[in-house]
Order: structure tokens, then sequence, then C-alpha cells
């Protein structure tokens, strides 16, 4: 177990999952890789000018909330990093966990956005369907 991926969308379930990979590193000295998604708007009634304003704000939220995970991750015995993209989350995700070769993707059940009475998220559910390597789905 050398690479685990945890997605993180600022969500509470997304917390736990970071909370599990943390552990489950330790235990197997893995490098942990923290990523979140600035997902695209499809807000098509939005002009330009509004649209790169709401851009801007969701990045500074997600920077912030990085920078948190950070400063709570200095100290503990894990080798961690964080990454932000942006674009479609589900897709980036997966693209990511093929690229480093993750051998664990650990993603919250659901997300910020989700009715609680699916079994799971969108996003969660796409990378259980579609991950190259095992997922572990925290609740
Ligand atoms: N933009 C994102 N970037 C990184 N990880 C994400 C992102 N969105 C969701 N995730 C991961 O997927 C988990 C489940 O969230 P998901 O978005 O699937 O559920 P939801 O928000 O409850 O429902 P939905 O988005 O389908 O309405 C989150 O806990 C988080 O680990
Ligand atoms: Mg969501």
């Amino acid at each position: 177990m050398k690479r685990i991926l945890v997605t993180h969308d600022g969500s509470k379930a997304s917390d736990k999952a970071l909370k599990k990979a943390v552990e489950i590193g330790a235990k197997f000295e893995s490098s942990i890789t923290v990523l979140s998604v600035i997902p695209d708007l499809y807000l098509t009634e939005l002009s330009d000018a509004d649209r790169q304003r709401l851009l801007q704000i969701m990045t500074e939220e997600t920077q912030n909330s990085m920078e948190k995970i950070r400063a709570s991750l200095t100290g503990k015995s894990v080798d961690a990093k964080i990454i932000l993209r942006q674009g479609d989350p589900a897709e980036k995700i997966l693209e990511t966990a093929k690229k480093m070769k993750v051998d664990l993707i650990v993603t919250g059940s659901h997300g910020r956005h989700g009715a609680k009475k699916f079994l799971l998220g969108s996003i969660s559910s796409r990378i259980v369907d579609y991950a190259p390597c095992p997922v572990l789905v925290v609740k």
C-alpha cells in the first residue's frame, strides 16, 4: 500500500475519509495525496464575468480548506501532500488515480450537496464504478 489518494470536498464525510486514510497510511507507511477538485460551472445563465468571480470564490474557499488540512497534517507521522484540480470531479479523481498509480482511493460516502436518501453520492458512486484500484468509502 504505497500510495493512497484521498478525495476531499470540504464535507464532514471527506474529513472522516481523510482521518481513516491517515490511520491506514501511518500503519502501512504510505504516501498520502489529498485531492480537491474545483468543479466546472454549468450555469448557462451566468455572464462570463460572474462565472469568473464565482470560480474565484470557490477556488479561494478550497485553498483555505486545503490550508487547514495541511496544518492539521503537519507533525503527523505521514507523508502527505495536497493537490487542487479544476474540472469534472470524478473525471479528475480517476485520472489522478491512474496517473499516480495509487493503490487505494479513500472517499466519503456523501459530500456537501447530496441527498442522504441515496446510498452514495454521484461522485463517490462514479469512483467506485470506474476506479483502477480498490476504493474505501467512509461514512
Ligand atoms: N469536488 C470534489 N473534489 C474532491 N473530492 C470530492 C469532490 N466532490 C466529492 N468528492 C468526494 O466524494 C465524496 C462523496 O461526495 P459526492 O459529491 O459523491 O456526494 P454528495 O455531494 O452528497 O452528492 P452529489 O454531489 O452527487 O449531489 C466526498 O465525501 C468526497 O470524498
Ligand atoms: Mg457532491
